[in-house]
């Protein structure tokens, strides 16, 4: 996507057995709580701790990026005790984990449109990853109140901004360069908990040519193993980015 990562549909992007790039749909909390007739909320605050989990075994097994989506731009659609929960647990771990991230020389990233978040919020938030800007061992990027529609549109209008006259005839690095996930690889990995087999608009164009894998297994129970089997799967996916198979074996 950007000048390091070109993008999949121009250059046809070098690829390891271990995805550069994962990109997780955390989903299921509210069945996890459900099955144990407990309240949804309790679903989230468990769903941390396997975020805690899968920060850890990226950086384990070599994974550069990992992007987590947390909230949606259509999860406001909830019942507002329940959004305002989620709202209160992000900013309560944003506070206690960014220093630790830092720590442990992880990049701390958010995408989304941060417009509706308090100043203080946003403010902390561009604190965290500024200070966290030079880590390198993974950049760990949250996605709240994004959407991969709301992406497209915030980079028409940079674009536009940018160079008015662009607009009639710009190409596809023209736009993709103001994208939010503009300073990362596109995804390698997808991963979908919760048995749900939908993009429920995360990274649209960023997922062009990564692969999918979804689980069963509800976000609050998604552990190194789980990884490991998306992982296997992925190692079992013939990218051919438009090619044929006996294009790949030459
Ligand atoms: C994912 O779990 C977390 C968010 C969307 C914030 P859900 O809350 O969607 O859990 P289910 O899908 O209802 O089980
Ligand atoms: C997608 O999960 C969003 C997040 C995990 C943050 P949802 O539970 O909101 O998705 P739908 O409504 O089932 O598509
Ligand atoms: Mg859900």
């Amino acid at each position: 996507m950007n000048s390091t990562s070109p993008s999949s549909t121009k250059i046809i992007p070098e690829t390891d057995i271990i995805p550069r790039h994962v990109a997780i749909i955390m989903d299921g909390n509210g069945r996890w709580a459900k099955s144990r007739s407990l309240p949804r909320i309790i679903g989230h605050k468990n769903g941390i701790e396997a975020v805690r989990t899968a920060v850890k075994a990226c950086i384990e097994r070599g994974i550069n990026y990992l992007t987590l989506f947390a909230f949606s731009s259509e999860n406001w659609r909830r019942p507002t005790e329940e959004v305002s929960y989620l709202m209160q647990l992000f900013i309560t771990v944003l506070q206690q984990e960014v220093i630790k991230l830092h720590e442990n020389g992880i990049r701390f990233k958010v995408i989304g449109d941060l417009t509706k978040f308090e100043p203080e919020i946003i403010k902390f938030i561009r604190n965290g990853e500024e200070m966290t800007a030079a880590n390198t061992r993974l950049t760990l990027t949250i996605a709240a109140n994004y959407g991969g529609r709301w992406d497209i549109v915030q980079a028409i209008r940079k674009m536009h901004v940018q160079n008015s006259k662009l607009i009639k005839n710009f190409v596809e690095e023209d736009l993709s360069k103001h994208f939010a996930m503009n300073y990362a690889p596109e995804p390698d990995l997808f991963i979908r908990t919760g048995g749900e087999q939908r993009i429920s608009n995360f990274l649209l164009w960023d997922l062009a040519y990564t692969e999918l894998y979804f689980t069963n297994i509800l976000w609050p129970d998604f552990n190194a193993g789980s990884l490991d089997l998306a992982i296997q799967s992925y190692q079992q996916r013939e990218r051919r980015f438009g090619r044929t198979s006996e294009q790949l074996q030459e």
